[in-house]
Formats: C-alpha cells, structure tokens, sequence
C-alpha cells in the first residue's frame, strides 16, 4: 500500500517539524496539518515564513521548500481526516489536573476527541498513528472507539513516537538515531500499515534505522527513553550539590566518567534542573502506570527523579537568596533565559519560571530577558502558577530587549538558559553596569569562573 495523502492532528512543537520534513523528503506525498488554534494555523501560513509559531533553527527553510507544494496547514479538520489515508495524532497529552490520577497521569481527552473525531469522518480505510506519546495500552482504548463508531471502515493502529528534542528538532528528524513503529505484527493488515508507515521514512532513513515492534514495546519504549535521559540529568545534578560541598567540580567529574564507553559522554550537564514539556510529565505519567499495576518500587525508583529536579531548582534559588546576604528583598536580580534550553521559544516547565517564582516571593524585583522568549509569554508562564496576582507580578517584573539592559544597576545576574550569546557578552562591561559587589550566578556551567572573577564577579556555577 503506497500512502498518498497524510493528515496530522495537532500542529505543535511535534506536529509541524515532523510534518514539514515527511513533506519535504516526499513530495508525491500531501501532507496537511490541521489544527483547532487557528492563531497557530495563521503563523503557519504567515507569508513571512520567519513568522511561523515555533523557533527552530532551520524549520523555517523546510517549511518555505514545501509549503504550498505538497505541505498545507489549515483549520478544516474534517476535511484532512476525509481524504488521508494515514493520520498522525499529534495532539498534546498533559499531565491531567483533575480527578482520578490528578497531577500524574496523562490526560487523554485530546486523544479521545481525535479519535471520536476521525471514527465519525472516515469513510474509506485509514493507517491511525500515535505520535503522541501516550501510556502504554492506549492504542487498545482508540481501536475500541473506533471500531464501534466507524462507518464500517477499516482502521489500523501504529504507534511511532517522535524522539526529536526541541532546539535541535530538524537535524534529529533528518537523522534520526531510529524511528520506532509499533503495530500489530500478528495479522497481515497489521503488517502491511507496519510496511506502509516504513515506506514513508525510507525517503531518507536507512532500514536499518527503522526498528518494528508490537504496539505495547513501542509505547512503553517512548516513555522509557524519557525516563533514562532525565533520570541521567537528575544523578548529575544530584552530585553537582555533592561536588559543591568537598571541592570536586562536576564537568570534571562528568568528563570523567563520560570517557566510560558504557556510561557515555550525553545527558551529563548539569544545570538548574531539567524543564520541557515532556520529561516531567511522562516519568509522572510512567509513576502512575507503575501504581496502578501495584509496582510501588517501580514508582517510587522514578517519581526520585521528579524529586531531585525540584529540588535543584529550589536549591539554586536558595543560594542566591544566601548569597545575597540573606535577603533579596527590593533586589534588582536579571534573569537571563527564559526558554528551558537554548535554540527553541518554549517555555513549558521551564525552570526559569520557578527560580523566578521562589526570587518573587523573597520580593526581588526581576528583570528578565530571553533572545526567542516575548514579555507577554513570560508573564503568562508566572500568573499560571497562581502564586500572586497579575498586578504584582507585573509591578515586580521588567522585561527588556537584550541582556545587557538586564544587568544596568542590578544586584546579581542569573544564567537560567545556556544561550550562545550569554557567553559571548561583554562581561566587563556588564559588570560595570552591575551594583558592587556584583553577583553573578551560573545555573547552566555556561561561563568561565577564572575570567569572571578576574573582572571582579562574585562568581557562583552550578556544581562547582
Ligand atoms: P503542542 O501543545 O505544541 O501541540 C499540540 C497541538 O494539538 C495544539 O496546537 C492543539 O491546539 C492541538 N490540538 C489539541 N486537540 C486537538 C484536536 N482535537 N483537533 C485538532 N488539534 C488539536 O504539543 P507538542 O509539544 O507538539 O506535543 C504533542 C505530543 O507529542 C505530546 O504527546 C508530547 O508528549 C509529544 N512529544 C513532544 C515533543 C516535543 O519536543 N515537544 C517531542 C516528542 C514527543
Ligand atoms: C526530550 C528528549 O531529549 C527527546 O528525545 C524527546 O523526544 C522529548 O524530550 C519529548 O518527548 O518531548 P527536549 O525536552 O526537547 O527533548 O530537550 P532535551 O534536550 O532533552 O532537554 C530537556 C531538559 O533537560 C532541558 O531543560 C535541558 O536543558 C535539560 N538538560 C539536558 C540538562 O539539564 N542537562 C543535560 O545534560 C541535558
């Protein structure tokens, strides 16, 4: 079976980078995204193609090849779902904020209401591709609401989660380490959607990257590699608190066990703690699974790295509070970063948001800049948490336009986001704009302490 035409619903961080590369690696094959935020459809088709809603370096050259010729964005879901004959679910899969598995378990009602949503549409037989990233055994519950609400179609279930991380979203997706296809190997309808999402990537990934697995493997492999790479930034971190106590250094310490072939060099910087939108939501996620089967080591083992990463985050902004002799109260601190890692405009979870809430209810003032990140995102990230009112949090924050009309006066400096440009600052500079003593305080090991101090930093680096 040769795929003709793809639907993708859910337009966001995975959606749209995934898309534009299928569409531009295939261009006999249409792809539409489709999505109910007609705000983000708008971007999508902004003329300007720099205008388009996610920063990535990159996106913007794949999206102008393709875009017009065979990669459409458009509102009309129905439509999309009508004339596809494979459809990719890329809607967003948050942790759930009410009831039964409150604050753990990944809230599926998007899933479900794409589910509803194509069962009512299709008309002809449809390949139906996971690639959210969802609890194990979920492509039971969408075949079961498919099955019995169809229009007597045949549906096919695959799971293909996206590994792709943000700010290097279009090389991963180019070269990607695999791609995983979960689907029922059992039957040949089964194998055949199996063949036919495999014969979309061998545009441009080598077979022997493309890995097939029962549908249940794939799911659970999806949540499992979260888990591990967040579980390696936590162990980090836990010992950068370690090494600030006897006088080690971890980048030494990280440097050294990296060299261990079996240990690797990745996924060993330590920082203020890890944010994005998935890591915490998925190990929370793969808690409540572990729970709800009984596995009460199982979860307590994973729910440790949730621990930690609060921890460092709250620990970290402890330090500058001490640091600063006790109090930072009516203290202009700049905060520079915003983004949870550099090269991309998210923010969700992004531990500049806490840091800057525990400053806030010290009363510091904050001055914030972020190169990708706009004054109207960083207060919405703030009055989310609902820890003050939307007057306060504006009476207490300033946003500005670059990192040097950050510093102008302020009692300390924060590296919240390992952007290139912080390290190519003009630090003299910045610390004779700085009141004395002028504190600057490294979160992401961005900086070089010796240099710093010998402008005449207090100079503190996460870890060291
Ligand atoms: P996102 O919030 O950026 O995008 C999801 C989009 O789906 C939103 O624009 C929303 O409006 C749309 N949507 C929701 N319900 C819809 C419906 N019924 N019909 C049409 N559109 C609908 O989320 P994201 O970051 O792209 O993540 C999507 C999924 O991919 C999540 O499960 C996430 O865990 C997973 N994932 C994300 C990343 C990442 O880097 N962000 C990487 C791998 C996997
Ligand atoms: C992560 C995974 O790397 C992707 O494979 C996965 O597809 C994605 O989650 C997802 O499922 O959403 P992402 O969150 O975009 O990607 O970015 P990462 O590079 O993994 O960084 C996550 C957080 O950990 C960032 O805040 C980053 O600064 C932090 N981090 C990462 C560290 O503090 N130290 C490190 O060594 C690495």
């Amino acid at each position: 079976m040769k795929i003709k035409n793809i639907c993708c619903i859910g337009a966001g961080y995975v959606g749209g980078p995934t898309m534009a590369i299928i569409a531009q690696k295939s261009p006999e094959i249409t792809v539409t995204v489709v999505d109910i935020n007609e705000k983000r459809i708008a971007a999508w088709n902004d003329e300007d193609v720099n205008n388009i809603p996610i920063y990535e370096p990159g996106l913007a050259d794949v999206v102008a090849e393709a875009r017009g010729r065979n990669l459409f964005f458009s509102t009309d879901v129905d439509k999309a779902i009508d004339e596809a004959d494979m459809i990719f679910i890329s809607v967003n899969t948050p942790t759930k904020t009410y009831g039964i598995g409150k604050g753990m378990a990944a809230d599926l009602k998007y899933i479900e209401l794409c589910a509803r949503q194509i069962a009512r549409v299709a008309k002809t037989d449809k390949i139906v591709v996971e690639k959210s990233t969802l609890p194990v055994r979920t492509a039971e519950a969408l075949k079961n609401i498919l099955d019995n609400t169809g229009n007597g179609v045949n549906f096919q279930i695959l799971s293909n989660p996206e590994f792709l991380a943000e700010g290097t979203a279009v090389s991963d997706l180019h070269k990607p380490d695999r791609v995983l296809i979960g689907g029922d190997l059992d039957t040949d309808e089964g194998k055949e959607a199996i063949q036919a999402l495999v014969d979309v990537y061998a545009h441009w990934v080598t077979k022997d990257n493309i890995l097939t697995t029962n549908v249940w493997s794939s799911e659970l492999s999806k949540l499992t590699a979260n888990a591990f790479l967040a579980q390696r930034v936590s162990s980090i971190n836990a010992l950068s608190e370690l090494c600030e106590q006897t006088g080690a250094d971890i980048k030494e310490v990280a440097k050294a066990i990296g060299m261990d072939s079996r240990i690797g060099p990745k996924f060993l910087q330590a920082s203020v703690g890890f944010g994005g939108s998935c890591f915490q939501k998925d190990i929370l996620n793969l808690v409540y699974i572990a729970k709800s089967f009984g596995l009460n080591e199982v979860a307590d083992y994973w729910e440790q790295v949730i621990i930690m990463n609060d921890h460092q985050k709250r620990r970290f902004a402890a330090k500058m509070v001490k640091t600063l002799y006790n109090t930072v109260s009516g203290k202009k601190i700049a905060l520079l970063g915003w983004a949870f890692k550099k090269d991309t405009n998210d923010t969700r979870e992004s531990a500049a948001i806490y840091v800057a809430d525990y400053l806030l209810i010290e009363q510091a003032e904050l001055v914030i800049y972020d190169p990708k990140v706009n004054k109207e995102q960083i207060l919405a990230d703030l009055d989310c948490l609902g820890t003050r009112s939307e007057e306060e949090n504006r009476a207490n924050i300033t946003v500005v336009n670059n990192a040097m009309d950050a510093a102008n006066d302020a009692h300390a400096i924060a590296i919240m986001t390992e952007w290139d440009e912080f390290k190519a600052l003009d630090w003299e500079q910045v610390y004779n704009d700085m009141l004395k003593p002028a504190f600057l305080f490294d979160g992401r090991r961005l900086l070089d302490r010796h240099e710093l101090e010998a402008i005449g930093f207090e100079f503190y680096a996460i870890g060291s």
